[in-house]
């Protein structure tokens, strides 16, 4: 940017995945200790999730997540026909995505990503549209209310903390969207555990997935042990309990007593994931 002589009245434009607007938006939040950006995301989850809401970052050797602002971009242009090529692993990640925002604030839209599934796998830019903007409002919300991830924000968590654990333990040989996928439906399975959701609303969950191509467990042959051995290092634990974002029904996600973030003692979690 100092080569090409970018002044205070420079935009910075962001055309790529999730990885490029993170990265584009950091450099402008802080190149000249601030300029506008523009997303122009190219991948299904920088369509539906990364390119919206205004957290940008890099990652560091010292770990994901510490060096980042909030910096939103002043406009987000999604083309759709440029799906045409993405790989049908970073659809999943993109739909796994637009499920947890069906969760989170959308119950008409998770049976909406069902019924079109076949057009919604296969990226049908004028189907999944509508859809796909019905996702953005729900995140868009929901950062509305909660900019800097005070208390409400981490509902958007939902599947990540036991979805993060699987991509650990799988080395990363299992894509973020079909981690998360397996995360939600976990997660869901706790939230049935801790008395917030029913079994009806946990089975509905788990079919939706399928229905879309999703995974409704953790890959055979990860081990139990080692998921829950993850969510533990990776979280804070207090007192034998790790934070969960869960859902109450299908479109609301429950508050408990010291807010969104949910104490979930950890032999709950453990047996759920032997449930499966
Ligand atoms: N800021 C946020 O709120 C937020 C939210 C979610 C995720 N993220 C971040 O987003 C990143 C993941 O985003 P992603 O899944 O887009 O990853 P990515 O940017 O790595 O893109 C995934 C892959 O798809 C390729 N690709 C992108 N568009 C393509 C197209 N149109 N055709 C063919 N290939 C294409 C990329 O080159 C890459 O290989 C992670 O770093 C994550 O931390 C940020
Ligand atoms: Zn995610």
């Amino acid at each position: 940017m100092a080569t090409a002589g970018a002044g205070r009245d420079s935009v910075v434009i962001a055309l790529g995945g999730g990885v490029t607007t993170d990265l584009s938006g950091f450099v402008a939040a802080t190149w000249h200790r601030g300029i506008p950006w523009i997303a122009l995301p190219t991948s299904l989850l920088a369509m539906a999730d990364a390119a919206v809401g205004g957290k940008t970052g890099v990652d560091t050797p010292a770990g994901k997540n510490l060096v980042g602002a909030f910096h939103p971009p002043v406009a987000v242009l999604a083309d759709l026909s440029l799906l045409a090529t993405l790989p049908p692993g970073e659809v999943s990640s993109g739909l796994a995505e637009m499920v947890k925002h069906a969760i989170v604030g959308d119950e008409r839209l998770l049976d909406a990503l069902v019924a079109a599934s076949g057009a919604v796998r296969s990226v049908r830019p004028g189907v999944l549209g509508p859809l796909l903007l019905r996702s953005v409002a729900v995140k868009a919300s929901v950062v509305a209310r909660d900019p800097e991830e005070r208390d409400f924000r981490q509902v958007l968590n939902f599947g990540h903390t036991i979805g993060h654990a699987i991509e650990r333990v799988s080395g990363w040989a299992i894509s973020h969207g079909r981690a998360v996928a397996a995360g939600m439906s976990v997660e869901a399975g706790i939230a049935v555990r801790m008395d917030l959701l029913t079994p009806g609303e946990r089975d509905r969950i788990r079919e939706a997935l399928r229905r879309l191509g999703l995974p409704a467990e953790p890959p055979a042959g990860l081990g139990t042990d080692a998921i829950l051995a993850a969510t533990l290092a990776d979280k804070k634990t207090r007192a034998g309990r790790v934070r969960f974002a869960l859902p109450e029904a299908v479109g609301r996600m429950a508050r408990g007593p010291e807010g969104f973030g949910i104490p979930v003692p950890i032999e709950v979690a453990g047996r759920e994931l032997a449930s499966l």
